[in-house]
């Protein structure tokens, strides 16, 4: 059984570019997003505390991206770098969850469909900042958090199948997905995670 689909578009040479051109400030993103994607983790949690079948999923994903937030931070400490004093907007994010619709039961699916593009371009991601690294720790750090975060963008799609037909499932999913290539490519570029 097939619990992702691919991205529609790629991530471009220039994002790719402007991260190994300032990886400190692409770091101190990172950081914030991994912090970001363990609250969502357990926002569900809070916001659908009957759906009992996904919540030890969903507790062991937010300890994995609090993990994520840990290392990445560490590496930040040995930079001397710090988190930045007020978060800057993830307009990425926020453009997706705004189309989401807007009924319970749509949005739970929504959000968990976005929580599996999310992580599956997260991992398209790391993928590339790992395989442009030099040889070192830290390329083997992002070799690690592409394998985690593909396996998250399997993870929401199988939770949703626990309360959608498969049919719903991808036919949404494949919209979102279009949806998600048309606000990545409306972005700014710059040395961050989106
Ligand atoms: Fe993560
Ligand atoms: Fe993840």
């Amino acid at each position: 059984m097939k619990l992702s689909i691919d991205l529609v578009v790629d991530s471009s040479k220039e994002w790719l570019e402007a991260v190994m051109n300032d990886f400190d400030s692409f770091l101190k993103d990172h950081a914030n997003c991994e912090r970001k994607a363990s609250t969502m983790a357990m926002s569900f949690v809070a916001k659908f505390p009957d759906r009992t079948e996904i919540i030890p999923e969903l507790i062991e994903t937010a300890i994995e991206e609090l993990e994520h937030f840990q290392s990445v931070y560490q590496i930040m400490e040995e930079r001397n770098l710090q988190l930045p004093p007020k978060m800057e907007q993830d307009i990425y994010v926020q453009q997706l969850i705004d189309c989401c619709r807007s009924g319970r039961e749509e949005r739970f699916l929504d959000r968990l469909l976005l929580g599996s593009i999310i992580e599956c371009r997260g991992a398209e991601r790391f993928r590339m900042v790992y395989e442009a690294l030099p040889e070192g720790e830290l390329k083997q750090f992002y070799r690690e958090l592409w394998a985690s975060e593909a396996k998250h963008g399997n993870i929401f799609v199988k939770m949703a199948m626990n309360y959608f037909d498969k049919e719903e499932i991808y036919n949404r999913l494949r919209e979102l997905n279009e949806e998600e290539g048309r606000i990545l490519n409306s972005l700014p570029i710059k040395a961050a995670l989106h």
